[in-house]
């Protein structure tokens, strides 16, 4: 089933200028860009956007590195778009990542991971609405 999916890039990649090598390794694996911007995000619309893990151990450390610099939202979409993306991006510490993901490729730490990919269909569309309205 056609599916969309959000994925950020995150402000390790854009302060390396290494927005389109991650754009074009996922293009490359099929995935089709709808929507994008490049945007700075504050200390509420980053905690907004992680309310789950709000009170765990690693927030504190992800809002402040989340509103380190520029993030470029995207809307993907592609068939199984949702676990095909997460796949693609590996496992959420780089160091676990499989080679070729782009986590491994990109990815610097635990919490400067490179990139953010909804984890469910109903996580998608809500991500979507937050970032990208409607
Ligand atoms: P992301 O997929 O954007 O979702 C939540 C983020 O929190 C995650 O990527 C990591 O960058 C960050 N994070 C830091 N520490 C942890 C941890 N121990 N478990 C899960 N996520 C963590």
């Amino acid at each position: 089933m056609t599916e969309r999916t959000l994925f950020i890039i995150k402000p390790n990649v854009t302060e390396k200028h290494r927005i389109g090598e991650v754009i074009a390794a996922i293009e490359a694996k099929g995935f089709r860009i709808v929507d994008m911007k490049m945007e700075r995000w504050d200390e509420v619309r980053a905690g907004g956007f992680y309310e789950v893990h709000r009170g765990k151990p690693f927030y504190g450390a992800l809002v402040e590195f989340m509103t380190s610099g520029p993030v470029v939202p995207i809307v993907l979409e592609a068939e199984n778009c949702v676990e095909a993306l997460r796949n693609a991006i590996g496992a959420t510490d780089p160091a676990k990542a499989e080679e070729g993901t782009v986590r491994k490729r990109f990815g610097d730490s635990l919490t400067r991971n490179a990139v953010h990919a909804s984890d469910s269909p109903e996580n998608a569309k809500k991500e979507i609405a937050y970032v990208f309205g409607g």
